[in-house]
């Protein structure tokens, strides 16, 4: 879509940082149809003449026409496109019409499909009202809190974590392989969903990483901690599922043929992180203008069948299964 579908009436000023609501009004959550035609928390740039507060109560009346009273201390957001907010609590003194005359919806957050969206979800964890069915195994919350203390931020998202589990789930008698374990996050989704009669290796090169995961998870029977180069763990094949999961091994598909070779045909390869081309930041976009070396290897590999996968708005996965 080219144009906005609404006015925008905040100044044409040069905006200094971002400010949203997180306005709950009879227990509902007020959302704002945007200009790309999604659903969003009320928000936007901050003027340099304003406040992040004023902001906030600016911007939530000119898209919904809400008079808004700030509640509490803002918590910090990342919008889909990655830029960090100021979100605030609010509560509703009135409604008028929308300025911009934009639609608006009241939903409950903690309800599907609102609680998984990308902003809602981290307003329900700054106020520790995660719902059950999105809160995660607690090996993966181990493994996250050892990632975020180490700085590393290469941690498998929550939607692949989820597809891990899945793929894991439906082997029984699975024998997995991970090439990349990092601080084990993707090792506690892949053992959440993995059956009594699966085994999983998983191989990460950087021997402190590997000693976390061994500390938080090598107690399970299941599980296989190797420190050191993934690469030969692929001789204790064949794998029914192999999540590759560091550049060294994937590359651009030039040992490719090692990985498929290591599969049981039937088997499945799960490469993450891949982002949409409308997503692409401007220098990946260049590199990758003549097209991705990597995605177009699966493509044509010919005991593969591959298929490109969205587990979010910014994130793809390739899944490929060995057909011969
Ligand atoms: C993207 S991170 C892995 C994230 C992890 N799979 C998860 O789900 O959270 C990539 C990891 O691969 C490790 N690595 C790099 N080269 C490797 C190799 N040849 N063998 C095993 N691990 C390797 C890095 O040290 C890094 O920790």
């Amino acid at each position: 879509m080219s144009g906005a579908l609404y006015p925008d009436v905040s100044p044409g000023l040069e905006r200094s940082g971002r400010a949203a609501v997180w306005l709950m009004h009879q227990g509902r959550l007020l959302l704002t149809h945007g200009k790309y035609g999604a659903w969003s928390l009320p928000g936007g740039g901050i003027g340099p003449d304003e406040t992040p507060e004023q902001a906030a109560v600016r911007e939530v009346w000119e898209e919904c026409g809400a008079v808004a009273e700030l509640t509490g201390a803002a918590f910090p957001l990342r919008t889909q496109a990655g830029r960090l907010t100021s979100c605030f609590p609010a509560s509703l003194k009135r409604l008028e019409a929308s300025p911009e005359g934009r639609l608006l919806l009241w939903v409950n957050p903690e309800a599907l499909p609102w609680c998984s969206d990308v902003q809602i979800s981290q307003g329900l964890e700054a106020f520790e009202r995660v719902p059950v069915y999105l809160q995660h195994p607690l090996s993966v919350q181990q493994a996250s809190r050892r990632a975020k203390q180490n700085d590393f931020e290469h941690s498998s998202s929550p939607a692949v974590g989820r597809l891990l589990q899945q793929l894991a789930a439906m082997r029984p008698a699975g024998r997995f392989l991970e090439l990349g374990s990092g601080f084990g996050v993707g090792t506690g989704w892949l053992l959440s969903g993995m059956h009594e009669g699966a085994v999983l290796v998983t191989a990460e090169l950087d021997p402190e990483r590997a000693q976390v995961v061994t500390e938080l998870l090598g107690h399970d029977p299941r599980l296989s901690v190797v420190s050191g180069d993934g690469w030969p763990a692929l001789e204790l094949g064949p794998y029914d599922l192999i999540f590759a999961d560091c550049a060294a091994i994937k590359g651009k598909g030039e040992r490719l043929g090692g990985l498929v070779q290591a599969l049981t045909p039937g088997g499945t390869m799960l490469m993450d992180n891949f982002t949409p081309h409308l997503w692409l930041e401007p220098g990946l976009a260049q590199r990758l203008a003549g097209g991705d070396p990597l995605r177009m290897a699966l493509a044509v590999h010919p005991y593969l069948q591959t298929t490109e996968l969205r587990v979010s708005d910014t994130e793809a996965v390739l899944l490929a299964t060995r057909t011969a």
